[in-house]
């Protein structure tokens, strides 16, 4: 259920413009900017003065005469050139933060609009392995789809394997090089055929007949050769395997794992259509849709190429149609870096003019590049791409040596702090990446990354662990969490701030931003903080405050913990620090 505070204000100022014979489109109050004020403000009879040719001020004084009335209503004021500044009743705030404690949904509503959307990301490739751009789209991609779903739309996450372009000609010539045939294809496994397409590729890139091979050996392929399409089914399981194990590790997650290779089939057609339409050409041999038209012209659609072979602007179109046509998509979201901007765009045009996805969004969202601290994108020490693997081994090397070790601490063995190091190391590197606006890049720093304190996942994790440790002491003083009375200032400013929940979860849902989440997930945190400073909960002893305290504790914890399972973070129950040997 929606339970933002506004709704109720929203309201009865629709009703009092109605009475006034106002424009109720401006009858709306948002979250003030001015704190020290008041709660919220409406700005609409500036905006409605300017079209009335009235002073605002009056306007405004006209409004606040019948606002007053309202029961929730404790102050309010006209300021500056005819801002209406609104201060809450404590009980109705208390009364409404008990709601939404006890609300399953913690007071977020679902959208209005509810609808099918796939989302495209990971995109990781057959025998190449996978770096931190792939990383990058699948925990975007997966804190997305998590957001969508929660929301209410009915989502459909997809991989979109690379499995079908020349680099699968070129690992299975490579292969007949050393081998004269394919018959051993099925012995090798994922790091023997990572080493396949890496020889491949220095070869191709010094040999033009290599290469010439390699595309006609994909063109092969993809023709429905035998013998071909076993050897690579072979590539395509076991590196589906090994993918599907290092986005486990990330807890990234996919509905489906469709591939470029199943878009093949609709290729054809997309080709056959877009010749009845008679939206391509065929230029030196090439099937091609132009796109020159408008004032910024751009290179064309290839359909074919001119050695008969599909590209990857046909098998994004063919997918298209396949998402429309077969799983009902009725938007369809697309997470890479900005090298593939110009990709997108000419995929769009190209759909558009075929008409295969009418009334469809189709978005690409573009994500900055993870630098290392020279600025550049993120390299291992000897220059080469950052693997996933590495990376995540990385952090969890980091975060062992802030937790104690294996057995330090009864009921911690290897398993348990191994699992604790997991879900650290893993937050360490989500967080860090949601926290930052998506199309900004950012420096992989682990040391700052892995904190318990500052803007971190491990800060977030640390807060939620400490307020489980307070329930857990409340519980066993037999402390229940009861109605929310607010008296200190710091309880009504951590009230108002859990009663923004809905707004920051569908702001982050519209503007598919997670940073928003990131946001708010920290700061609610600090505000906590400070909340717990300031009000006791245990010493306040058996208490209807104490009580009350508790409540809003509780809530915190399980709003924070909503959050992070909408970036894709779990939060250990308990966790422990190496300094002190054992929880906080
Ligand atoms: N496999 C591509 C890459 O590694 C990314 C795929 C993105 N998705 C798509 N539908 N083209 O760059």
């Amino acid at each position: 259920m929606n339970l933002l505070l506004e709704n109720k204000i929203n309201a009865a100022m629709a009703d009092i413009f109605n009475q006034l014979g106002l424009d109720t489109r401006f009858a709306f109050v948002k979250v003030s900017d001015r704190p020290d004020l008041s709660d919220f403000q409406c700005n609409g009879a500036l905006a409605l003065a300017k079209t009335a040719h009235k002073n605002p001020r009056e306007i405004a004084a006209a409004i606040v005469s019948e606002l007053q009335k309202c029961d929730f209503v404790e102050t309010l004021s006209v300021d500056g050139p005819g801002f209406i500044n609104i201060k809450l009743k404590n009980e109705f705030i208390a009364q409404n933060t008990d709601k939404i404690a006890q609300d399953e949904r913690l007071g977020c509503g679902t959208t209005e609009n509810p609808h099918r959307v796939v989302l495209d990301y990971g995109g990781p490739n057959v025998a190449k392995e996978m770096h931190v751009g792939h990383l990058r789209s699948g925990v975007i991609g997966e804190a997305i789809r998590r957001i969508e779903r929660f929301i209410g739309n009915d989502v459909i996450g997809d991989v979109h394997l690379g499995d079908w372009g020349t680099p699968m000609g070129m690992i299975l010539a490579e292969i007949m090089r050393q081998d004269g045939n394919l018959d051993k294809v099925t012995t090798y496994d994922i790091a023997q055929i990572t080493e396949f397409y890496k020889r491949a590729n220095i070869r191709c890139k010094e040999d033009e007949t290599a290469k010439e091979t390699a595309r006609k050996i994909t063109a092969a392929l993809q023709d429905g050769d035998a013998v071909l399409r076993a050897a690579w089914q072979h590539l395509r399981n076991e590196s589906v395997k090994a993918i599907k194990e290092n986005y486990a590790k990330l807890d990234v997650n996919f509905d489906l794992w469709w591939g470029e290779s199943d878009a093949h089939e609709t290729c054809g057609k997309i080709v056959e259509l877009a010749r009845q339409k008679g939206v391509s050409k065929v230029d030196n041999g090439a099937v091609i849709i132009r796109l020159e038209e408008g004032n910024k012209p751009k290179p064309p659609v290839i359909l074919v190429k001119s050695d008969g072979g599909y590209t990857y602007h046909t098998t994004d179109i063919a997918t298209i149609k396949m998402r429309v046509d077969d799983l009902k998509a009725q938007e369809i979201v697309y997470f890479t870096d900005s090298r593939q901007a110009l990709h997108f765009e000419q995929v769009f045009e190209g759909v558009q003019k075929l008409g295969i996805a009418p009334n469809v969004g189709l978005k690409h969202i573009v994500f900055g590049t993870v630098n290392g601290a020279d600025g550049k994108p993120f390299k291992t020490r000897d220059g080469g791409v950052m693997n996933l693997e590495t990376l995540i081994e990385m952090s969890k090397d980091k975060v062992r040596q802030s937790l104690p070790k294996a057995g330090e601490i009864e009921g911690y063995g290897e398993a348990e702090i191994e699992k604790m190091v997991s879900q650290i190391a893993v937050a360490a590197i989500k967080f860090q990446d949601l926290k930052n606006t998506i199309n900004s890049g950012y420096v992989f720093e682990l040391d700052d990354f892995a904190k318990f304190e500052g803007k971190t996942g491990p800060y977030i994790q640390y807060a939620i662990a400490r307020i489980n440790s307070v329930l857990r002491k409340a519980q066993a003083n037999g402390l229940e969490p009861a109605n929310v009375v607010l008296q200190a200032p710091e309880e009504r400013t951590l009230a108002l701030k859990l009663a923004q929940l809905h707004n920051v979860v569908m702001r982050a849902h519209q503007e598919k931003e997670p940073s928003i989440i990131a946001d708010y997930t920290y700061s609610l945190a600090q505000t906590f903080s400070t909340f717990y400073n300031a009000c006791p909960i245990m010493s306040a002893g058996n208490t209807a405050l104490a009580s009350s305290r508790l409540r809003l504790a509780k809530l915190v914890r399980d709003v924070l913990t909503l959050m992070l399972y909408l970036l894709g973070i779990e939060a250990p129950e308990v966790m422990l620090k190496a300094e002190n040997k054992g929880e906080e």
